[in-house]
C-alpha cells in the first residue's frame, strides 16, 4: 500500500520538492499550506503530476484544523516545513512564535493523538550562533541562536523531545543551512538563487551577505526529509543538514561559467551571516546512509536549465528580483 504524507508548508520551495519526491514514489501528496499560490510546484511539475496533490488551504496556528486534516486523509507520513522565515519573524515576532512555535505543536499534538510513529520536521542552522572558531559544529555543539527565528527553532527541538519523552512520538529535526534551488525565492539566504534567477535574465542582482556558508541542494535537501520520514530510528533526533560549504563569491563565479554574459551584473553586498559557515554533517549520514548529494556545479547548472526553461515559457516568477 502506497503511503500517505501530510506535508505543511508544501508550496514552500523544500515543500514543493518533497511533494514531487513523494508522488514520484507513487505516493499520495497531501498538502497542507496558509497559501493558495502553487507556482512552486508548477515550476517543478507537469499539471498531469500537479492533478495529483491533495490541496487543503489551512493555517497552522488552527489545532483543530490541522488534525482534521491528518485525520481526513488518513495520513501514515508527516513532514512539517510551514513556517515563517528569518525576516518575517524579525518584523513580527509574536507572528513568528504562534506559527513557528504553537504550529509545530499543532502537528505534533495531531500526530501523537493518531497515534502516528513519527514527525520529520524542519529546524535550521539558525539554532546556532556566529561561528567559534574553525571548527564546524556538530549536533553536541552550544546553541546560542541570535534571532527569534533560531530561537524558535529550538524551542521545536526541545518541544519534539518532551514529545517522544512523555508519549513516544518519535521525530526527525533536519537543520538545513542555505537552501538553493527553483523555488528559492524568499528568506535570509535566497540571494544566490535569486541570483541564478537574475543571471538568466540578464539583470542585475546583489546579493545580500557575504563570505561562506553551506549550500543544500534543495532536491537533496527533499531527499532527506523524505528518507528521514520512511526510515530514520525511533527516538527524538535532530540533525546537521551538511552540503557544500563555499564563498558566495564562489557560487557567483560558477554561474559566471554557465552564463557568462547574463552574470555580469551579479555582485555581493552586506555582512557575513550570524551562523557558522559550515555544519558537521556526518551524525545524519550514519542514521540515514546513501542518501544523496549533488555536486554544487550540477546543481547551480539543473537550477540555471530550469530558470532558462521557465522564462522561455514565459513563467519565470521575478518578483525576488524586483
Ligand atoms: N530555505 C532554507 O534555506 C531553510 C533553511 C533552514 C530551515 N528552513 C526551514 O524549512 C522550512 C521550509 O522552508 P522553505 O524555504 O521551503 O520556506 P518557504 O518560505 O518557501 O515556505 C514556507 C511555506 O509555509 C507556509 N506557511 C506559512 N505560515 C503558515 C501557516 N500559518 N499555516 C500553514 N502554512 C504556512 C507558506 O505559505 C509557505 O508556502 C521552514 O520551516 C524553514 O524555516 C529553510
Amino acid at each position: 500500500m502506497s503511503n500517505t504524507w501530510f506535508l505543511t508548508g508544501a508550496l514552500g520551495c523544500i515543500g514543493a520538492w518533497v511533494t514531487k519526491t513523494v508522488l514520484d514514489r507513487g505516493d499520495r501528496a497531501v498538502v497542507f499550506d496558509l497559501g493558495g499560490d502553487a507556482r512552486r510546484l508548477r515550476d517543478l511539475m507537469d499539471e498531469e503530476a500537479l492533478a495529483r496533490v491533495d490541496f487543503v488551504q489551512g493555517d497552522i496556528t488552527d489545532g483543530a484544523a490541522v488534525r482534521g486534516a491528518m485525520e481526513a486523509a488518513g495520513v501514515t507520513q508527516v513532514v512539517h516545513l510551514a513556517g515563517l522565515q528569518v525576516p518575517f519573524c524579525k518584523a513580527d515576532p509574536a507572528a513568528g512564535a504562534r506559527v513557528n512555535v504553537l504550529g509545530t505543536i499543532h502537528v505534533l499534538e495531531a500526530a501523537a493523538a493518531m497515534g502516528l510513529q513519527r514527525v520529520v520536521y524542519a529546524s535550521s542552522a539558525a539554532v546556532y550562533g556566529p561561528p567559534e572558531g574553525e571548527t564546524p559544529p556538530d549536533e553536541s555543539a552550544a546553541l546560542e541562536p541570535t534571532t527569534h527565528y533560531g530561537v524558535f527553532k529550538r524551542a521545536n527541538e526541545g518541544n519534539a523531545r518532551i514529545y517522544f519523552q512523555d508519549g513516544g512520538l518519535s521525530s526527525v529535526g533536519i537543520r538545513p543551512l542555505t537552501v538553493y534551488g527553483v523555488g528559492r525565492d524568499q528568506g535570509m539566504t535566497s540571494g544566490p538563487t535569486s541570483a541564478m534567477k537574475a543571471a538568466v535574465l540578464g539583470r542585475p542582482f546583489e546579493v545580500a551577505f557575504s563570505g561562506a556558508t553551506d549550500f543544500n541542494y534543495v532536491a537533496d535537501t527533499a531527499a532527506a526529509f523524505v528518507e528521514a520520514a520512511l526510515r530514520a530510528p525511533e527516538g527524538a533526533h535532530v540533525f546537521n543538514l551538511h552540503g557544500d560549504s563555499v564563498q558566495v563569491q564562489h557560487i557567483l563565479d560558477t554561474i559566471a561559467r554557465f552564463e557568462p554574459e547574463g552574470a555580469k551584473g551579479l555582485g555581493i553586498t552586506g555582512p557575513e551571516l550570524p551562523i557558522p559557515p559550515a555544519l558537521e554533517g556526518s551524525a545524519l549520514e550514519r542514521a540515514l546512509p546513501g542518501l544523496p548529494h549533488t555536486s554544487l556545479e550540477d546543481g547551480i547548472r539543473e537550477t540555471l536549465d530550469r530558470f532558462r526553461a521557465l522564462r522561455d515559457a514565459g513563467r519565470l516568477d521575478t518578483r525576488d528580483l524586483d
